[in-house]
């Protein structure tokens, strides 16, 4: 069954951003001059997905308005003959986006639960919205290779890239049974082990393409610490054969965090075509100063 929807869950709190996250959700923080939000909607028109569900936090309403029409301002842009910025604003509430409330933190599978009348037991693209994934033109983006695979065998499959050190606790971390031209078939899942529990140096990161049933296995999971985990379900797959790893191209921007957020700013900004020539002559200037 082909993949149409993605689910992008955007409900957390963002408190590692305070105080801009106090009222201004962390999807709205801008990377150069979109809102982190819109960069992941637009990774999914690329790969043929149409229809997006966001999970937001009750108070999130900006969220829908960025995504919604705003004909005040289109016909103000109009009148003032700004074509290009009529042409933005026409983008900005050009995709399918609907949204699922969450009403309480209770972890990405509940998250991804909120969304169930969207999805029922489709298969279903998961895109976290606190990692950005840059991918040249003339590249297979990380999604279309997860499609791909996925079309391909039917399977599960999930994003992976190699991590060393003290980073492999910040991850899920997988087991690999095989592999074979960068798709791996996993055979145990770890969500953030020590060190030494580790299974691999292969992290998951947040790019999933996930078979149908998915919902019915995660409503049949026993929470553990009152929170269902995804883990879980992942691991369950695992060890039935039926769950894919992926290594992919392009660069991961972790936006969630205040030093990837910083970086994503300065590379999106040093590859815009309008003012990338302009930003890199002044970091040049501002590096010999330093
Ligand atoms: C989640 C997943 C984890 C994955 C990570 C990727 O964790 O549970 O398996 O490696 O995203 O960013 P979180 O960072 O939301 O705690």
């Amino acid at each position: 069954m082909k993949v149409t929807k993605a689910i992008i869950p955007a409900a957390g709190l963002g408190t590692r951003f305070l105080p801009i996250t106090k009222a201004v959700p962390k999807p709205m923080l801008p990377v150069f001059d979109k809102p982190t939000i819109q960069y992941i909607a637009e990774e999914l028109r690329r790969a043929g997905i149409d229809e997006i569900i966001i999970v937001v936090s009750p108070d999130s309403e900006v969220i829908m308005r960025h995504f919604g029409r705003a004909p005040e301002l289109e016909s103000r842009l109009l009148s003032d003959n700004k074509k290009k910025l009529y042409e933005i604003e026409q983008e900005t509430c050009s995709f399918n986006v609907k949204f699922a409330i969450q009403k309480e933190p209770n972890g990405l599978a509940g998250a991804i639960l909120c969304a169930e009348e969207f999805i029922g037991d489709e298969p279903f693209a998961l895109l976290l919205g606190d990692e950005l994934i840059y991918a040249g033109i003339d590249e297979q983006s990380c999604m279309e290779r997860l499609l791909s695979i996925y079309e391909k065998t039917g399977k599960s499959v999930i994003a992976t890239m190699e991590v060393f050190g003290d980073d492999v606790s910040k991850y899920g971390n997988i087991g690999i049974a095989s592999e074979e031209d960068g798709v791996m078939q996993v055979s145990a899942i770890v969500e953030k082990p020590s060190i030494a529990d580790a299974l691999s140096n292969n992290a998951i990161i947040g790019r999933y393409v996930l078979a149908g049933g998915i919902m019915s296995k995660l409503k049949a999971l026993k929470p553990r610490n009152n929170e269902i985990y995804l883990t879980d379900v992942l691991d369950e797959l695992a060890i039935k054969g039926e769950l894919l790893a992926s290594t992919f191209n392009g660069v991961r921007y972790d936006v969630g965090d205040k030093f990837g957020f910083v970086k994503a700013n300065v590379e999106y900004a040093l590859m815009s075509a309008e003012m990338g020539e302009d930003i890199k002559t002044y970091l040049k200037e501002l590096a010999a100063k330093l």
